[in-house]
């Protein structure tokens, strides 16, 4: 049967990926980007200027499932980070999460069956890893609203997350954007590579779909192995 989904930050390299895998089965996306996504290949697309409620259009379809994409990942040490800082990731990352749920409730409840939200937080909340203190405190934000929707939504709408380590993407271009520093992340991980968009994204998909249908306010590591494997 053909289900509806939305993809939040459509743009993302993982957005597009999972778009792919959705599309293969034959559902329907829709894509909402900051930026203008024509000749992505979504089956509808809206540009917005932001993440927040006044900005988001009115869809009528019901949905089966949303994703939240859009995060930051600014690192520095924490005497150079300003207040403005932690609180512009904060919004990016945890409260246009929540808008987009509140603007989308109705669509997800009027699923046939139960519909599925997921976001996207960071191996950096369940592993202490310097230079993260904001971007861990707004995934963090975003673990603990996964299992509060979770409680609340239940039995009609599921939310889960994954926690991605570093994966291949615009976002982590200026961590990886030589051979040294990507040999070295490569090694950092227990597999021994950084993730993949595909990585992401089947975890995303399977969390979508009916394959997890009892699966409720869990937070996916995909991750290497970095948040709970030490290689001796
Ligand atoms: N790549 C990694 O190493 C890694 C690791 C852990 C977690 N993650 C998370 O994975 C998610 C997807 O990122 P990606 O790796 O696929 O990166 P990407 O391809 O570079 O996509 C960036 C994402 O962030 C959004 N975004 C960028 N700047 C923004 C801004 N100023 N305001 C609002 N949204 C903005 C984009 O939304 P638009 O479509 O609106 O531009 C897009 O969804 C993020 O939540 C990120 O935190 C990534």
């Amino acid at each position: 049967m053909q289900k509806n989904y939305l993809l939040a930050g459509a743009s993302s390299a993982i957005a597009q990926t999972l778009l792919r895998l959705l599309q293969a089965d034959g559902h329907r996306v829709v894509g909402l980007s900051t930026k203008d996504l024509s000749g992505v290949g979504y089956d509808e697309h809206h540009q917005v200027a932001d993440y927040d409620k006044g900005s988001l259009p009115t869809l009528s379809q019901p949905l089966d499932g949303l994703v939240y994409f859009p995060g930051t990942i600014n690192l520095k040490p924490v005497n150079r980070l300003s207040e403005e800082e932690f609180l512009r990731d904060f919004k990016i990352n945890a409260l246009g999460a929540v808008a987009v749920v509140q603007q989308y409730l109705q669509n997800l409840k009027n699923a046939a069956a139960p519909s599925s939200v997921v976001f996207i937080s960071t191996v950096a909340v369940s592993q202490g890893m310097n230079f993260h203190s904001s971007v861990s405190m707004a995934k963090g934000a975003v673990e603990g609203l996964t299992r509060s929707l979770a409680a609340e939504l239940a039995p009609s709408i599921r939310v889960n997350a994954v926690a991605p380590s570093l994966t291949a993407s615009p976002l982590a271009e200026r961590l990886i954007n030589t051979p040294e520093k990507l040999d070295a992340s490569n090694k950092r991980h227990p597999l021994r590579r950084i993730g993949q968009p595909g990585d992401i994204a089947q975890a995303i998909y399977f969390l979508l779909g009916e394959q997890s249908g009892w699966m409720t306010g869990a937070v996916l590591p995909v991750d290497g192995g970095m948040a709970s494997v030490r290689m001796l």
